[in-house]
């Protein structure tokens, strides 16, 4: 895998030597390209001397077009430190030093491990440009939380440089889930009382689509089984919408004989109303009371009626406290390979999330990672299974 490893003038640019290191030991070739302003804070002779290879420090040193050169080379490119300086210029299309002009060239995947002060961070311009390379479809690793250049602490430091190269080779290994058929829920569930009211709950279904999108990108036939979400249909992915958990589980039985995988990433409804009523209900004086009955536990009876190890079955925990720990009830309770524990104060409605991967072999915590490198993760776990 060829990478190019951007750096930006940020503090934590002492770093990113540890990242090119990190990067060739999971096999990649790697060049580095530099802003004038990372300069100050590491030399390009750490990184040639890291890499072999001339580090690019300007547009004008070299014969040819040399951001052209590196975005044709580059299988990823990712930017570390990803000031809040470059995020708006890379946002905004600007192209005027050698890290931004390569950014515009690039024809693999881009990766921006952010570092600022937390301030610059919560920024929301800095939020703006975030979504808007997002949505263009780069990748996001971090921050994390901790201690930061000031003194103090908070969102905005530069994930661990093992962190940033593994999110890159993860990506990088391609089609690894080619051939298989991975079926994914999203979203909330919603039970309706009436013709016009229901129950439901905040789910935006932004990580079962983040999911299905990866899968997809990385080769298998992704389809999202999606609850009541305004998201738009992943690239590659077969979408099928549903709104109530009965509606759900019919449409995941309906797939299953093909699953190689199911990740149950959907909020579903543990509870629907008793009745529904044909018309609106109408209201009358003092309280109303409602009647709930249990909906399906749609991954516990995937988990009870599978035979053998096939298909690998993945759920999700949103706790308020000790996460990893009901995590680990429910993968026993339910019978599936894999929990993705989150607690509710993370994990809702943003771009990013911080969860603790939990299967027999024992908890892996993620650094806090977009939604997308959360997916990653997941289905480098599927990928394993699927291989052993
Ligand atoms: O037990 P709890 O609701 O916390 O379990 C969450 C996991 O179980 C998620 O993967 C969710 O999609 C799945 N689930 C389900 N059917 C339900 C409730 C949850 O498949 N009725």
């Amino acid at each position: 895998m060829n990478v190019v490893l951007a750096v930006g003038g940020g503090i934590a640019a002492y770093k990113s030597a540890i990242v090119v290191r990190e990067l060739q030991r999971g096999g990649a070739k790697v060049r580095v390209v530099m802003t004038k302003a990372a300069q100050r804070f590491i030399g390009s002779a750490t990184f040639a001397g890291l890499t072999g290879e001339k580090v690019v420090t300007s547009l004008w040193e070299h014969p040819g077009e040399i951001h052209v050169e590196l975005g044709n080379w580059a299988d990823a490119i990712v930017v570390a430190p990803a000031t809040m300086d470059l995020l708006a210029k890379a946002a905004a299309g600007l192209g005027d030093d050698p890290v931004l002009a390569t950014l515009s060239c690039a024809k693999g995947q881009v990766f921006f491990a952010p570092a600022m002060h937390w301030r610059m961070w919560e920024r929301p311009s800095t939020q703006r440009s975030v979504a808007t390379l997002t949505a263009d479809g780069a990748t996001m690793i971090g921050p994390d939380s901790g201690p930061l250049a000031s003194g103090e602490s908070g969102l905005g430091r530069m994930s661990e440089p093992e962190a940033i190269a593994a999110a890159v080779l993860a990506a990088g290994r391609g089609a690894d889930l080619k051939g298989a058929t991975v079926l994914v829920s999203a979203g909330p569930t919603h039970e309706d009382l009436d013709p016009v009211r229901f129950l439901g709950n905040r789910s935006t279904g932004r990580m079962g689509f983040a999911v299905a999108a990866v899968a997809a990108s990385r080769g298998a036939k992704a389809i999202l089984v999606a609850g009541p979400s305004a998201l738009p249909t992943p690239p590659g992915v077969e979408r099928v919408d549903v709104r109530s958990a009965r509606d759900m589980e019919a449409a995941i039985r309906a797939h299953l004989a093909s699953a190689d995988a199911v990740v149950m990433a959907a909020a579903v409804a543990d509870y629907r109303p008793a009745d529904t009523a044909d018309e609106k209900i109408k209201k009358s004086e003092g309280g109303k009371s409602l009647a709930l009955v249990r909906n399906p536990d749609i991954l516990a009876g995937l988990g009870a009626g599978r035979e053998g190890d096939r298909p690998v079955l993945v759920g999700f925990a949103l706790e308020t406290s000790d996460a990893p720990a009901k995590a680990r009830a429910k993968l026993e309770r339910k019978k599936v390979d894999l929990v993705v524990a989150n607690l509710a104060k993370h994990g809702f409605g943003g771009e990013e999330n911080e969860v603790t991967l939990v299967d027999a072999e024992g908890d892996e915590t993620l650094p806090r990672s977009s939604k997308r490198a959360i997916a990653h993760a997941i289905c480098d776990r599927i990928a394993a299974r699927l291989a052993s």
